[in-house]
């Protein structure tokens, strides 16, 4: 007699893997199993069901890997996939306990096929998110519009409350849509494009932002449209500026003098995450400035990395300190120079007789680089693609505060500042002018400090570089007469 299981929804886990246990205990073979999911809008579906019977008795076990694939094969947008994966368990169950090492198996193969398809999904449904924001009456409200080719909504809602914490959000896609409130995730049924309004503040952002990061000397239209598929042009805004780009691609190039590396991408870990906070960060159009970062992509350091780490302080601070990237603590964190790095600057500020909090405190690179050693993370210097690709962020803020005084911590931030590579020993202690009536000031990077190898060096070192944040008053009090 066949049996037929109508699952609630798409990616119903819970009840596909209750029903095939107790059907596999019964000793119901996969082709007497009819899977279906019943109809949003199916109100007498139940009328159907079976009613639910006491489970079976008896012991189950199914590889730990089995259950891995299954989950992902789940979200496949392929109707069969319920009764591929009662077909793979009921194998395991019958006593092939290694079946997915046999890879030429026809099940196998489908179910990897599967797998392989919905995993490129979730890494472009992760790169491509793009946030409107929409006001409401109880606030702001960051909806998006995305088109995934599978059921891959609510296994990736985690995902996105991780990076997205504080914000009130909303991913809308066709079949289902996931809404975070700050505290609590919730699903409903799919919506249409139209359901987003047009006017956006944020679209102008990453119109300028992909712009300043596009490299007409290394335009490939192919590698581009596989990582960035036209599909989901349509909901970027950052696309947009696509076709003009690419007609000025040629032109630009003969003008280029030097292109950007951008670095490949590292092994991707992504830690447990602090909750993100962006309540240090009054000002708004700073503060909708890191909202936006929060999910830059410009280069690939976002996806190994917990979150962006955006500066902060006031955006009327007349001083400003540039470092070089989050380190491992302000990567968890959320924050610059929270680490021991930041114990060491705040001492020396303290010691110079700066108020850190009246001052404007960032970065060059905005996301964590380091190599996954163990269950280590090591810093990684970034280098002059990771540079160029959040110059646009860094410049954002200058131009934001316009501090009298900016204050260069190391090597990596001068060159990000400066635009040129600069040897700290030559240009240090001496006052740069930058554009505006502003200025600049070398030093080195407070972590270097902590690298000293004895007490008499670090002693020196650390004396020259409180000199150095003091002259730096001096030099804010004379840009203040
Ligand atoms: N080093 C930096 O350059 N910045 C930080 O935020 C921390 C360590």
């Amino acid at each position: 007699m066949s049996r037929s299981v109508i699952l609630p929804h798409e990616v119903d886990w819970g009840g596909w893997r209750s029903a095939a246990r107790a059907l596999a205990l019964e000793g119901v073979p996969p082709e007497d199993v009819v899977w279906s999911v019943r109809a949003p809008d199916d109100l007498f579906a139940d009328a159907s069901e079976e009613p639910a019977a006491a489970p079976p008795a008896g012991t189950f076990n199914v590889p730990r890997a089995l259950v891995d694939l299954a989950q992902t094969v789940i979200q496949a947008r392929e109707p069969a996939r319920f009764a591929l994966l009662y077909q793979l368990l009921w194998r395991a169950h019958a006593g092939e306990r290694h079946l997915l090492e046999q890879v030429t198996d026809p099940d196998v193969q489908r179910a990897n096929r599967l797998a392989q398809a919905v995993r490129r999904d979730t890494h472009k449904m992760r790169a491509f998110v793009r946030f409107r924001e929409v006001a409401e009456p109880e606030g702001t409200r960051y909806v998006a519009w995305f088109e995934p080719d599978n059921y891959i909504v609510e296994a990736n809602a985690a995902f996105f409350v991780r990076r997205f914490a504080t914000m009130v959000w909303s991913i809308l896609t066709p079949y289902r849509s996931a809404h975070w409130n700050g505290e609590e995730l919730s699903f409903t049924a799919g919506a249409a494009r139209a359901d987003i309004p047009d006017d956006d503040r944020l679209e102008a952002y990453w119109r300028a932002y992909f712009s300043s990061i596009f490299n007409p000397a290394r335009l490939k239209i192919g590698a581009m449209t596989s990582e960035m598929p036209r599909k989901y042009w349509r909901n970027l805004p950052e696309a947009a500026a696509i076709p003009e780009l690419i007609r000025g691609a040629a032109a630009r190039v003969s003008t280029m003098v030097e292109a950007p590396t951008i670095s490949p991408a590292k092994p991707a870990r992504i830690p447990d995450a602090a909750p993100p906070t962006l309540d240090h960060l009054p000002d708004t159009k700073l503060r909708r400035a890191a909202i936006e970062a929060a999910s830059c992509r410009a280069c690939p350091l976002w996806e190994p990395a917990t979150q962006t780490v955006f500066g902060e302080g006031p955006a009327d601070a007349r001083l400003m300190f540039v470092g070089e990237q989050p380190g491992d603590q302000e990567d968890l964190a959320g924050r610059p120079f929270v680490g021991p790095a930041g114990k060491m600057f705040d001492t020396a500020l303290a010691e110079a007789g700066i108020d850190r909090a009246a001052a404007y405190v960032t970065n060059s690179v905005k996301h964590f680089k380091f190599e996954p050693r163990g269950k280590r993370r090591i810093h990684a210097k970034p280098d002059a693609g990771d540079i160029a690709a959040c110059k646009f962020w860094l410049d954002l803020e200058q131009q934001e505060v316009q501090p009298a005084v900016t204050v260069l911590l190391g090597a990596t931030a001068a060159r990000a500042v400066l635009g040129r590579v600069v040897t700290i020993s030559r240009e240090r202690s001496r006052p740069i002018a930058l554009t505006g009536n502003r200025q600049a000031l070398v030093t080195v990077h407070p972590s270097y400090l902590l690298r000293l190898p004895d007490e008499a060096s670090r002693q020196r070192e650390y004396a020259a570089f409180v000199a150095d944040l003091r002259q730096a008053m001096t030099l804010l009090d004379s840009s203040a007469s």
